[in-house]
């Protein structure tokens, strides 16, 4: 299969969908993999890394698309890329669909084949290429934490591990499903007293087990969350409802109850945000201050490490590319339930319920498609 990758041109996107790693393995299995010139280069690879790896490098956007039976993206295509899809093109990328009627109708008049990461699902629900950047989203928040707590940044002035004689930091962290593991995980390698809250007891139970001795568990609950946010000076919001909006588990009211410099960082932002008082802020200008409490509240955390974000999400999406070029999105789709799953909009037609829901559009069974 001929296999295109452009450079992602939405504002701020420095990921590529494909390694030179990749191209190797694409190239191996006989497939011919065509690169955009600089695709790359946010995420630290060059043209030559590339070339050494067998890909072919092509000058524009426009002969990547043109020449693709299948194009690997990041994010989904913006309106300057719709009209250079082509029928019966495979589209394996971030889509989102239902949060733009635009892009879902372009998609539709495209007659593509679009295969979302975000609904790959596997058989206990979980969603295989969400999870790396909620892996990447939480480990950060401990380190953006620890660097707004410096004085300098206005925050409390202490380290999270503390020194021999000083007692560490205390961490709070609200969630403890990927993001909040994986913080508390950060957190307590550096040495700070950490607790992890989650409504699920069951979960509790594992981390309980898993974790090292300086990370404890509490009931999620508005008694406990009071209560602690008053001697923990970093709070990290990891909570996540499907399908529904974060719920406010931090309210204005408690913010004057917490120490001066007290570092909160809402990962759940792109959800609405678990603090009453979040607001979705860039890399730009990551931060804000309400009460003497820096809100840290990024919608898009694994930006700021591209290279790192790049390799941890085609760890995850190469596999099933390998299918789709190997076999074609029919078969590979018929022999593996979770990739079907990705399939949200084929040739025209909307199969994927959610989708077709949000906008009050047609829905057709995806097996019909296969
Ligand atoms: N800002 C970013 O750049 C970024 C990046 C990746 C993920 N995220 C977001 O981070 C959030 C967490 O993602 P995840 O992958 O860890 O989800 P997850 O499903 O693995 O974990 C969510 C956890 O929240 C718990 N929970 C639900 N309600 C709760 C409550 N009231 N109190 C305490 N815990 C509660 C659940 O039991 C679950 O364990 C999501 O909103 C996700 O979209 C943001």
């Amino acid at each position: 299969m001929i296999i295109g990758v452009p450079k992602e041109i939405k504002n701020n996107e420095n990921r590529v969908a494909l390694t030179p790693a990749g191209t190797a393995e694409m190239v191996k299995r006989g497939h011919v993999v065509y690169v955009q010139a600089t695709a790359g280069i946010g995420s630290g690879f060059t043209d030559d890394d590339y070339r050494l790896a067998g890909a072919k490098m092509l000058p524009a956007i426009e002969d990547v698309y043109a020449i693709a039976d299948m194009i690997i993206k990041v994010k989904e295509p913006i309106a300057s890329e719709y009209p250079l899809i082509k029928k019966g093109q495979i589209l394996y990328t971030y889509f989102h669909f239902a949060s733009s009627e635009e892009l879902t109708k372009a998609m539709m008049e495209r007659e593509a084949i679009c295969l979302a990461y975000e609904t790959v699902e596997l058989d206990d629900r979980s969603l295989p290429l969400l999870i790396p950047m909620s892996e990447v989203a939480g480990r950060m928040s401990v380190q953006e934490g620890a660097k707004y707590l410096e004085k300098t940044y206005g925050g409390y002035g202490v380290l999270l591990g503390g020194v021999p004689g000083v007692t560490p930091a205390k961490v709070l962290i609200i969630g403890g499903g990927i993001v909040g593991t994986e913080a508390a995980k950060m957190a307590a390698g550096l040495g700070a007293d950490v607790t992890i809250m989650d409504v699920s007891l069951k979960r509790l139970r594992y981390l309980d087990d898993i974790m090292p001795a300086n990370v404890k568990t509490m009931m999620s609950n508005e008694f406990n969350i009071r209560e602690m946010v008053q001697s923990h000076i970093l709070i990290i919001g990891a909570v996540l409802i499907p399908g529904a909006k974060a719920p406010k588990l931090i309210t204005r009211d408690m913010l004057p109850t917490m120490r001066p410099g007290t570092v909160m960082v809402d990962v759940a932002v792109d959800q609405g945000g678990c603090f009453e008082t979040t607001k979705p802020t860039t890399h730009d200008h990551p931060n804000f201050v309400i009460d003497d409490v820096i809100h840290y509240c990024v919608a898009n955390m694994p930006g700021a490490v591209p290279r790192t974000s790049t390799l941890a999400l085609t760890n995850a999406t190469l596999p099933n590319a390998i299918q789709l070029a190997n076999k074609g999105w029919k078969q590979a789709c018929t022999d593996d339930l979770p990739l079907r799953k990705g399939l949200n909009v084929v040739e025209g037609k909307i199969v994927y319920k959610e989708v077709a829901d949000a906008f009050d559009l047609p829905y057709v069974p995806v097996d019909t498609v296969l």
